[in-house]
């Protein structure tokens, strides 16, 4: 897609870290957007920054993991502005550790926000789309941990995996239909987020009960992915790569850590090996 002017972008994930910029990056480029996310102050708070600005933004507080409410999401996208061109599935949070130490509630919390985030936008707003009958463009963030092996909460790898694969059979299947819609996934290293502090979005009746006292590794992990979301790379950044890679080239995969190449190279070759 190239001018973008006008248009309708939706953006899941929109109050903070790579989501904000994203919405930022749309509003620059003279859209309309719609903040989509669980979390109330940072929403409005950004909502009234874009409209002091000039752009016209509305926000809808809205959880990912239900179903009801990213059909509310859209209808009030249509209330508000005709249609949507763009639509960023970007809400997520991560959990947990191994596969067995993590909970059931570190399983289904994970899985319901960023696997069936992603569904729920993608079954909501397709038939939309399709139904619009012009150029339109799925965003789906996903993870380098989506394209290797071996992150340290199994969860996040595994929904991040299915981001990916879900990605893909999204491109494959609106191809198939000569459709006007193109779909990216979006899969970076380390930005500079607030994703290490998910927590504080989490709903009660998926806490944990008993919340064992950090281990002495616990405490060193935590501390060393302070440091390293410290030179993690500005989610502005990232927004670029978006836009640049994904809605304007119409690449497949927007990776923007190039570095990254090695590992994903590594998992192929794993694979391969095993042929
Ligand atoms: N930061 C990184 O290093 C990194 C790397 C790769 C991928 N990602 C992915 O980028 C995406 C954005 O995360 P971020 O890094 O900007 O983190 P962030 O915590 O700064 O932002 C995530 C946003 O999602 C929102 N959110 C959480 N649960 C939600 C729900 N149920 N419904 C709607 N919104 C919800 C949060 O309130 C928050 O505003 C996530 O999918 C994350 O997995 C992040």
């Amino acid at each position: 897609m190239e001018n973008l002017k006008g248009k309708t972008a939706v953006i899941t994930g929109a109050a903070s870290g790579i989501g904000r910029s994203l919405a930022a990056k749309a509003c620059g480029e003279g859209m309309n957007v719609v903040l989509a996310d669980v979390e109330q102050a940072p929403l409005a708070q950004l909502q009234e920054e874009l409209a002091r600005s000039g752009a016209r933004a509305i926000s809808v507080l809205t959880d990912v993991a239900q179903p009801q409410a990213i059909e509310a999401l859209a209808r009030k996208t249509l209330e508000a502005f005709g249609g949507v061109d763009l639509l960023f599935n970007n809400a997520g949070v991560g959990a947990g550790s191994t596969i067995w130490e993590s909970t059931l509630n570190d399983w289904t919390w994970v899985m319901g926000v960023n696997l069936w985030g992603v569904i729920h936008g993608i079954r909501t707003f397709v038939p939309i789309m399709l139904e619009q009958n012009r150029p339109a463009h799925i965003v789906n963030t996903a993870s380098i941990a989506g394209l290797t092996r071996g992150h340290h909460s199994a969860s996040y790898a595994v929904t991040k995996h299915a981001v990916v694969a879900l990605t893909e059979q999204l491109a494959v299947e609106l191809e198939r239909i000569n459709a006007q819609i193109k779909a990216s996934v979006l899969c970076p290293s380390w930005v500079r987020t607030r994703i290490n502090e998910s927590g504080r979005n989490r709903p009660e009746s998926l806490r944990n009960q008993a919340e064992a006292p950090p281990t002495a590794e616990m405490l060193k992990r935590w501390e060393q992915l302070r440091d390293v979301m410290k030179n993690a790379t500005p989610p502005v950044a990232i927004a670029e790569a978006v836009f640049d890679e994904g809605i304007r080239q119409g690449r497949l995969y927007i990776i923007p850590h190039k570095e990254t190449a090695q590992y994903i190279r590594n998992r192929f070759d794993a694979i391969m090996k095993d042929i």
